[in-house]
């Protein structure tokens, strides 16, 4: 299993200024993961707690409007997260044109959230698979779905990572959303999930093998058209979440809207849009995330991330929905 392997190979044990208390903390996450390592402390873990650390010091001086910890992910490096979490494949001939995404027609509400309407199902975890782009596009295919046919199904996004490679996606290689969307518009359908069940294996670094088990008597939802335009607010869309801290940002206290002026706009991680508001305590604009890293990672699953200050994170450079 690759799983173990990365484990075994990837994480380099922190060998000089031995602590006891990091070591405590190792035991305790490593118990609390499940994770199998040896005993000794990952380097990488050890750096994650000390910026998770100092981060909190700041934000506790007010130099941050989000607080981080500890997660799941928390043995990986930046680079290792944005490797197997965040597979984002632009295509050569990328032909939507990208529209600033902004709530700006005067008849929209202040706020929406999307989950109090039933559009959105619960959150999923993509694994070690860069398989971001097939959650986003289920995630945007089913608050469509929802939304037109009053009724809100898991759909399958093994099947858009078996399925879509003649469409340009390389299943948990990384993919893009508009390139699922026009796979199910050819299909004319896609799968539900509890027909076609999420594996997102990676054997042998293969990943995808290209056989495609959809099954059109369990076809759960179809779609028609994309657009890549704004305002409308299942919005699958992408992001760059260059966190500081590698997906830790887990927002339990107060208030927590990650604005982060310096994070980068280049674009390579896909996330769904659920909805958008300002948040009480810090007087932010937010856009309400959700992202496909489990409950553990951010706010349940969810990152509210500032919105209408640029394009932070690159956020509101690119979106996309099904119709
Ligand atoms: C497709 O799904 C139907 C209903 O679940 C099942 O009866 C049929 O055997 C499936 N076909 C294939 C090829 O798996
Ligand atoms: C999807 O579209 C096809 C072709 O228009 C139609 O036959 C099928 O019933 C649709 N499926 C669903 C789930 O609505
Ligand atoms: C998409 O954006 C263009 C340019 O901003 C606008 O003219 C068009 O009406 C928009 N389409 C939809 C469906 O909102």
């Amino acid at each position: 299993m690759l799983g173990v392997w990365l484990l075994v190979c990837l994480c380099a044990p922190v060998l000089a200024e031995f602590d006891s208390r990091l070591d405590q903390h190792w035991e305790l996450w490593k118990k609390t993961y499940q994770k199998k390592y040896h005993n000794e402390v990952c380097q990488s873990f050890a750096k994650n707690v000390n910026h998770i650390n100092t981060h909190n010091l700041e934000a506790s001086l007010g130099l941050h409007t989000y607080t981080l910890g500890i997660n799941h992910l928390s043995d990986l490096t930046k680079e290792e997260v944005l490797k197997f979490y965040a597979n984002l494949r632009f295509p050569k001939d990328f032909k939507i044109t990208p529209t600033p995404l902004q709530v700006r027609d005067e008849d929209v509400p202040d706020s929406v959230d999307w989950r109090e309407s039933g559009l959105v199902t619960s959150v999923k975890d993509q694994g070690e698979c860069g398989s971001c782009w097939a959650f986003s596009a289920v995630g945007a295919l089913e608050g469509m779905w929802a939304k037109t046919k009053k009724k809100l199904v898991d759909l399958s996004p093994q099947n858009l990572v078996d399925c879509s490679g003649k469409y340009g996606n390389e299943g948990c290689g990384g993919g893009y959303m508009h390139q699922a969307f026009d796979y199910v518009i050819d299909n004319q359908g896609i799968d539900s999930e509890a027909s076609y069940p999420y594996k997102g294996e990676v054997k042998d670094f293969v990943f995808f093998d290209g056989t495609c088990r959809y099954n059109v008597s369990n076809r759960a939802a179809n779609c028609s058209s994309y657009q890549g335009n704004d305002t409308r607010l299942w919005v699958s869309h992408v992001c760059r979440f260059a966190w500081g801290a590698y997906g830790m940002v887990m927002c339990r206290s107060f208030h927590c809207v990650y604005y982060n002026p310096d994070c980068p706009q280049d674009l390579d991680h896909g996330v769904l849009l659920v909805g958008y508001g300002t948040d009480d305590t810090s007087g932010l604009d937010y856009w309400l995330i959700k992202n496909s890293w489990g409950e553990g990672w951010g706010e349940n699953g969810y990152i509210r991330m500032a919105r209408n200050k640029g394009q932070m994170c690159g956020i509101s450079l690119y979106s996309v929905y099904p119709e």
